[in-house]
């Protein structure tokens, strides 16, 4: 299937590791010119040479820290400048973050905020001026905490990733007259290099050992098995793409059947 992604300009967030450099890899190797963006320079230069690598394609990389608004609003801005325009934003930075209510303060309930839906607001906001010019996609990735609890002292994560969801579901709306399409992308359980330490975490909480907290996720999928980064981006890189030209405002779910409602 021709995806129709050659010449397109791709911006993808959190993109040094994990599931964004899949998608950004995955961006690449179908023909676009994809600008990627992490806080540590280390990886985000490997990164940007494994993508050069391994498709040929041209990648830009870009220091941010994308919980600041200056950030998300430079990054968007170099990205656009750096290809000569932007069809394609992928919002791909979120992180989880187990603690129970008496221990998130003010403060930190803000940095969730900020790190899991503000980093996609502002990247949007900053976008659309591009993405309106000839039709763009947003691609926001989400999780399956914002549609139904499955950790515990999950509530961070689930609050965020549900005011993603509603997000994406008004943004979408307002994409429709100018031919941008907007939609979310929800990984379950995905074998990423931040899994072992999810895994601590998750074995911490709950006082089991490591292995029984990866055996625990592995279950969670109806395929007994973790996902890998590139599972979750070949859907991401189909929705970027012109075969996807009548989806939006949806939420595709890419968790080996991990999620129970219907
Ligand atoms: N993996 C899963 O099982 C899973 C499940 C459900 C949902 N998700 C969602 O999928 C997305 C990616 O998860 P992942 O597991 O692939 O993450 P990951 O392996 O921890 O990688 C995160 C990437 O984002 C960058 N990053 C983190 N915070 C950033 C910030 N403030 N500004 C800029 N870059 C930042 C990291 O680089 P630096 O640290 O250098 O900044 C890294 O490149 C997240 O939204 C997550 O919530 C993942």
């Amino acid at each position: 299937m021709d995806l129709s992604l050659k010449g397109k300009r791709a911006l993808v967030t959190g993109s040094s590791e994990g599931i964004g450099r899949a998608i950004a890899q995955g961006l690449a190797a179908e023909g676009a010119e994809v600008a990627i963006c992490a806080r540590r320079p280390g990886p985000l230069r490997q990164a940007a040479e494994r993508i050069q690598a391994e498709t040929g394609a041209k990648v830009h990389s870009f220091g941010a820290d994308l919980s600041r608004t200056e950030d998300c609003d430079r990054v968007v801005r170099q990205a656009a400048e750096a290809m000569g325009g932007l069809e394609i934003l992928v919002n791909n930075v979120g992180q989880i973050k187990l603690a129970g209510i008496a221990e998130i303060s003010d403060a930190d309930w803000q940095k969730e905020i900020d790190r899991n839906v503000m980093s996609a607001v502002r990247c949007a906001r900053a976008a659309w001026p591009y993405l309106m010019r000839r039709g763009g996609r947003v691609i926001n990735i989400t999780g399956l905490a914002g549609k139904q609890v499955h950790l515990p002292g999950d509530m961070a994560t689930s609050l965020t990733k549900a005011a993603l969801n509603s997000f994406t579901k008004t943004l979408a709306h307002e994409g429709g007259k100018h031919g941008i399409l907007v939609n979310n992308v929800c990984p379950g359980p995905i074998l990423t290099e931040g899994m072992p330490e999810r895994l601590g975490w998750i074995a911490g909480r709950l006082k089991i050992s490591v292995e029984d907290a990866r055996r625990n996720r592995e279950r969670v999928s109806v395929l007994g098995r973790l996902g890998t980064p590139e599972e979750v981006a070949n859907v991401a890189v189909f929705l970027a793409s012109e075969r996807a030209s009548f989806v939006t405002g949806v939420t595709v779910e890419v968790d080996g059947g991990a999620s129970h409602y219907i």
